[in-house]
């Protein structure tokens, strides 16, 4: 069911990995939307850019995703002062160096599994429960083309976007009813990411910004029917 404009002007919408890509594109969409934005990422310069550039009531904070205790104080200090998000937006992840995967050492291997999956998991624990008792809830996790198909050496990646599509959808069939868990893919475009697996040729796909005017309405259009359902940001 779509919401209606009143609904989608208020929303708290709690996005990771908002420093760069798909991430910062989205928040400044959906801030244009009316909606708060709530973000983290790594990178303390960016986020400092984006709490002097965007202002209150949206807020940004210096958080890497694969370390549960920065969740974990990072989320009660977010429901208390604002309360449960709306939306969840699990779009922070890094991808492996392309290499086949016997190339890649324990520590590459590893980080992509701690940010993309385990990182996810992290946010959806520290958050998700407030969102349960609050009745309501959309949560999103970005999936991949690489998360339904594969190619060579992105295994690292492809196995952690296909993990989110099963996490995604067995998370969907433990919420109460009126919430809802989606993995999306959101296409190709060009951001850094794309870049080190696709190189210059990259620059022939979307730029965020442009992705953005289709996906951020994609997603403030999610609702409780679409509960488990694998989707895409439309062309
Ligand atoms: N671009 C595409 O064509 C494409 C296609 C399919 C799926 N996706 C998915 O879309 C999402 C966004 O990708 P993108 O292309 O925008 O990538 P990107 O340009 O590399 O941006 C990734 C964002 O995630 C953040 N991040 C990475 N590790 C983090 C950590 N440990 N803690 C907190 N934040 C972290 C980065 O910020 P810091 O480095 O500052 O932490 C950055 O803001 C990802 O889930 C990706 O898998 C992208």
């Amino acid at each position: 069911m779509m919401q209606s404009i009143d609904d989608i002007r208020t929303r708290t919408v709690l996005i990771t990995g908002v420093t760069r890509g798909l991430g910062l594109a989205m928040t400044h969409r959906f801030i244009q939307e009316g909606c708060r934005v709530i973000g983290c990422g790594r990178s303390g310069t960016e986020i400092e850019a984006l709490n002097s550039h965007c202002g209150s009531p949206h807020e940004f904070f210096c958080l890497d995703v694969s370390r549960d205790e920065e969740i974990e104080e990072w989320s009660m200090d977010v429901l208390n002062r604002f309360g449960a998000p709306d939306l969840l937006i699990n779009n922070a992840a890094v991808i492996n160096r392309n290499a086949f995967l016997w190339e890649l050492t324990e520590s590459e291997f590893s980080q992509v599994i701690d940010i993309n999956i385990k990182g996810v998991a992290g946010i959806i624990r520290h958050f998700v429960p407030a969102m349960i008792e609050n009745g309501q809830g959309i949560i999103v996790n970005f999936s991949s083309g690489w998360g339904r198909s594969v190619s060579p050496e992105v295994a690292p990646y492809c196995a952690t976007k296909w993990a989110i599509e099963g996490l995604s959808k067995a998370l969907a069939e433990e919420l109460p009813e009126g919430m809802a868990c989606v993995p999306l893919n959101p296409g190709i475009i060009d951001t850094r990411m794309l870049r080190s697996c696709f190189g210059s040729s990259s620059a022939s796909y979307s730029q965020p910004e442009i992705w953005a005017e289709k996906a951020v309405p994609f997603i403030l259009g999610l609702s409780c029917h679409d509960n488990g359902e694998s989707l895409t940001v439309p062309e």
